[in-house]
């Protein structure tokens, strides 16, 4: 496990414990090869040897032509290799293969500042809808601000990933977090522990010592007011039985830390609310590239970009996903929860859409600079949002081809993002940060797909107002025991 950068400022590192020795990694080096290589460089010396004695009288035959054919020799090995392994490391001491998970300890000791790394770039193509056979190696991305209190929630929907967790990188970008908020040291901790296989132990016990603590029912009234199949798919979502490697580590964590200086503070509200949004969405596209080009590594075949808050989704989502391989960015819908007396459910992400002829129309009459944000009455752009396809019962396999793409849960190839694909921090074709993505994507002819029935779900905070009415709805069932009540006694 990789463990801490700060840029900027420097930080204390954020935490008392010491550090869980280092896991061995796919990293760890093993020479596999060092007995072919023998037998090779055994070989080349016997045909030198009868080259020489045959070549006696022109004995000129110089050390710079053997040299070559020694060279010659080993590149002709170091290819041979590289067809069937995707990455080495050659150093000093020999060539180590970083595909076996096996190590030998004392030339990892000994290579350290040697290496010269070679990797194969025509692999990692993420061409095969079952990448998980095909070990294919995933970069989950997960940016992150005020998360403290999500965290836990985060970690067991990480956990509930089936993708084989040794196949899978995590990579943390904490940003422009309020003073007080602990994300980066209780990130840390929870990773350390994930890595050690204790984390759902502790996870548990915390939530035990929470109960204790809390006044009966405070926080957890608006439960009453959801909806019971709601209520049960969550019970189910967090209890026992667990998949057989919900503990597993992963293949690393990597937690990266940079502020980007928020020019909006929270709770921000003008009435120029939609250049806001625009301002915001620039600067989150801005955090999203600086942990995609930190974090993403030559062999990893796929990024999978998560947001914190959501709270169930399937386990096997990347699978899911990873079905469409026709696709090059394919997202999930993404639907939160709401109280009975709000209707149940909403649709949560509307930045999933298919682009409209009203829309382009709009952008057309829009500065260079302006940034179309979905759900504002300043632009009404008709489009198609792939949360409004849904069908509750619909094929949950049925993909469609889409424009603009949230950022909730979006599965790309990295060849995407290699190729030069970003997340817009200025407007491009009037849209930023996810939006941009996919019409960027789009633009460099990579296909960008959503599935309208295969639904993930946001948590769901009661907004002030919601936590009135429910106020107001308590005091009325109150009224209604109290008046059920004097009646029972008078008769
Ligand atoms: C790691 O796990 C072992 C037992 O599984 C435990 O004894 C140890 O304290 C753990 N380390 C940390 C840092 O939690
Ligand atoms: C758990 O992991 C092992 C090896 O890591 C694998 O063979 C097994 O299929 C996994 N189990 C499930 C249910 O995915
Ligand atoms: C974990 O995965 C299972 C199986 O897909 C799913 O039913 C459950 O809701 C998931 N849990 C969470 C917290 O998302």
């Amino acid at each position: 496990m990789r463990i801490l950068r700060s840029h900027g400022k420097k930080t204390d590192l954020p935490f008392s414990q010491p550090l869980y020795p280092k896991k061995k990694s796919g990293l760890s080096s093993y020479i596999r090869y060092k007995n072919e290589l023998y037998k090779i460089l055994g070989v080349i010396v016997v045909i030198f040897f009868i080259y020489s004695i045959f070549k006696k009288s022109n004995s000129e035959i110089d050390a710079r032509s053997s040299a070559q054919e020694l060279d010659d020799l080993l590149e002709a090995k170091l290819h041979s290799i590289a067809d069937d392994h995707r990455h080495y490391t050659v150093t000093k001491d020999g060539v180590i293969d970083n595909n076996e998970d096996s190590s030998n300890k004392e030339l990892e000791e000994n290579s350290l500042g040697y290496d010269v790394e070679f990797y194969d770039l025509n692999y990692y193509q993420a061409d095969d809808s079952n990448g998980e056979a095909k070990d294919d190696v995933i970069l989950l991305c997960i940016p992150l601000r005020d998360a403290e209190p999500i965290l836990p929630l985060m970690f067991r929907n990480l956990m509930n990933l089936t993708y084989s967790h040794s196949l899978i990188d995590l990579a943390f970008l904490v940003s422009d977090c309020s003073d007080g908020d602990q994300t980066l040291q209780t990130l840390f901790e929870y990773s350390v522990l994930l890595q050690n296989g204790t984390l759902l132990d502790f996870l548990d016990k915390e939530e035990e010592l929470k109960k204790l603590e809390k006044r009966q029912g405070s926080k957890d009234l608006y439960l009453k007011y959801m909806e019971e199949a709601y209520v049960n798919r969550l019970k189910n979502a967090f209890q026992p039985p667990y998949h057989q490697n919900y503990t597993k580590p992963f293949r690393s964590v990597e937690i990266y830390n940079k502020d980007f200086g928020q020019v909006i503070g929270q709770g921000f509200s003008d009435r120029h609310d939609v250049k806001v949004q625009g301002i915001r969405r620039k600067l989150m596209g801005r955090s999203r590239n600086w942990l995609v080009s930190a974090a993403l590594k030559p062999y990893h075949s796929w990024v999978y970009w998560r947001d914190a808050d959501i709270e169930t989704s399937p386990g096997e989502i990347i699978q899911d996903l990873m079905k469409h391989v026709d696709f090059d960015v394919i997202v999930p819908n993404v639907w939160r929860p709401l109280p009975t007396f709000l209707g149940n459910e909403q649709p949560y992400d509307l930045n999933s859409w298919i682009e409209s002829e009203a829309a382009l129309q709009l952008a057309s009459t829009l500065g260079e600079d302006d940034v179309i944000v979905e759900g504002y009455a300043e632009y009404p752009t008709w489009r198609a949002h792939l949360a409004y396809i849904r069908e509750p019962e619909g094929n949950i396999n049925e993909c469609i081809d889409l424009d603009g793409v949230g950022g909730v849960s979006i599965l790309a190839k990295a060849k995407v993002f290699r190729s030069g694909v970003n997340f817009p921090a200025f407007t491009f074709m009037n849209h930023a940060e996810t939006e941009g993505f996919g019409k960027m994507a789009r633009k460099m002819g990579f296909r960008v797909g959503g599935l309208p029935h295969y639904t993930i779900w946001h948590v769901y905070e009661p907004s002030d107002d919601d936590l009135k009415s429910i106020g107001k709805l308590e005091r009325k069932n109150r009224r209604l025991l109290r008046r059920t009540k004097k009646k029972t006694i008078s008769e």
